[in-house]
């Protein structure tokens, strides 16, 4: 369990309590979190998911996989940070983890 802020895109931060196996997408859906959809329930497939991992988080979240890189080229406004959140599963290294939602899914 760690604890993961979500910030959407006016700035408003929601901490959550993620359990450590859990992806992001369905710790957002669980909690109520606006601005993230996950269409396709996590199964790499529809990047409503889709969010940007803040700078000082981007090394231990790591990089995308060539079906997530597919999905994230279909992203309204994609960044270099861009990853989709069902992607990420929670792990002690996380503990802290922020990150960020697009405007265009709220
Ligand atoms: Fe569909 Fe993440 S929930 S790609």
């Amino acid at each position: 369990m760690g604890q993961v802020t979500y910030v959407s895109f006016d700035g408003e931060e929601t901490v959550v309590d993620v359990p450590n196996g859990d992806n992001l997408m369905q710790a957002a859906i669980d909690n109520g979190i606006s601005g993230i959809l996950g269409d396709c329930g996590g199964g790499c497939a529809c990047a409503t998911c889709h969010c940007i991992v803040d700078d000082a988080w981007a090394a231990k979240t790591g990089e995308p996989d060539e079906i997530e890189l597919d999905m994230l080229d279909g992203v309204v406004d994609p960044k270099p940070n861009s990853r989709l959140s069902c992607q990420i599963t929670m792990s002690d290294e996380l503990e802290g983890l922020v990150i960020h939602l697009p405007e265009s899914q709220f």
